[in-house]
């Protein structure tokens, strides 16, 4: 579709939840929600440090990105089987489709659970067997894309890197994630290097707090295809251009953003200056149950702050399959659909 008619303000909310799209930043670990983590703490006799559903919510009241990983970590600890795995992702799947997401790259992190004794096979078992029953049941097409922890050394990315190797059918690509500031791109270049070997797809968070600087390293030397948030990008004129060139897809994730104090309010988020800048931007949750909003919670509550219209949620949908990692065939037929539903909308 070369031009994009324009949709009434009344009908744009409908276009923006009814549109097909491929979500491809969020955390696995964030879409537990507070009554999931209670019912597995219960289920697994874990003790948590909230009295109740509304202690642990109130609890999410965070001021940048190290206060609510604090929190992430503390809730992630009630997953100990398979089957916890399988029922967090379930939970995730179905929101999803409600969303109209049509394919989803998931991250998760391994490091987070083999930590508390957790194996790896009971991590991606449980994980990749949801996504075969999302494919099956929702028609969600769905992959794993396994980050490293950036707070953690290049030694302990590489032995879980070598944990991961009898699953690698199981896993698309690897990520990169937690505290970003002090833990740069170019501490995880070999691994990277290796992954790359392998035949894996890289992203990284880059640009969420930390500097332009993270963003080019993270292109350059850990020559990843995505960036994950980059939001910080806007500060460099010459990596705007760098990014907007090579079609870079950035996983911008608004509510993200707004709850970790990255901008003071949606309406002075960037994400409309990055589209408008020629940029490969897409939407995302990030971590849903602790930012308030899932998909279409992301995409209306931005585009009513900002006042984008039906051409930016099509660039949105559009860079979203067209920055996925699924293969031709898939990108092409959710492009047609997509461009199908434009149409109910003309
Ligand atoms: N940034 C970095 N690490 C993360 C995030 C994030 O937004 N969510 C979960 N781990
Ligand atoms: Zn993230």
């Amino acid at each position: 579709m070369n031009s994009v008619r324009p949709v009434s303000p009344e009908r744009l909310p409908e276009l923006l939840r009814l549109m097909p799209k491929a979500e491809l930043h969020i955390h696995i670990e964030g879409s537990l929600e507070p009554e999931l983590i209670f019912a597995l703490a219960k289920r697994n006799g874990v003790a948590l440090p909230y009295a109740s559903v509304d202690e642990l919510r109130s609890a999410y009241a965070f001021t940048n990105l190290q206060s609510f990983l604090d929190i992430y970590y503390a809730g992630a600890s009630v997953l100990l089987t398979e089957q916890d795995f399988y029922d967090m992702a379930r939970a995730y799947f179905l929101k999803a489709a409600a969303d109209h997401v049509v394919h989803a790259e998931l991250f998760f992190d391994p490091q987070t659970h083999t930590a508390r004794g957790v194996s790896m096979e009971t991590v991606v078992r449980g994980l990749h067997r949801a996504c075969v029953d999302a494919q099956a049941g929702q028609g969600i097409s769905a992959s794993l894309i396994m980050c490293f922890l950036r707070h953690l050394s290049e030694e302990e990315a590489f032995e879980t890197l070598e944990q991961a190797l009898p699953y690698r059918e199981l896993i698309v690509g690897v990520g990169l994630d937690s505290g970003e500031v002090g833990n740069p791109p170019e501490k995880f270049a070999r691994v990277f290097a290796r992954c790359r070997e392998l035949g894996l797809h890289l992203v990284a968070h880059a640009g969420e707090e930390g500097p332009p600087a993270y963003i080019w390293t993270a292109l350059d030397l850990l020559k990843v295809e995505r960036i994950d948030h980059g939001v910080q990008a806007a500060k460099d004129p010459a990596l705007m251009q760098r990014l907007a060139r090579d079609r870079i897809a950035l996983t911008v994730c608004p509510l993200s953003n707004l709850k970790l104090c990255v901008f003071p309010d949606l309406a002075q988020h960037n994400l409309r200056q990055l589209l408008d800048a020629g940029l490969a931007a897409t939407v995302n949750s990030d971590d849903p149950a602790y930012f308030g909003g899932y998909m279409n919670d992301n995409f209306t509550q931005t585009f009513a702050a900002t006042g984008m219209q039906a051409s930016h949620a099509w660039a949105l949908a559009s860079n979203s399959f067209e920055a996925s990692f699924a293969g031709q065939a898939d990108k092409r037929k959710n492009l047609d659909s997509l461009a199908a539903c434009f149409e109910t909308f003309s």
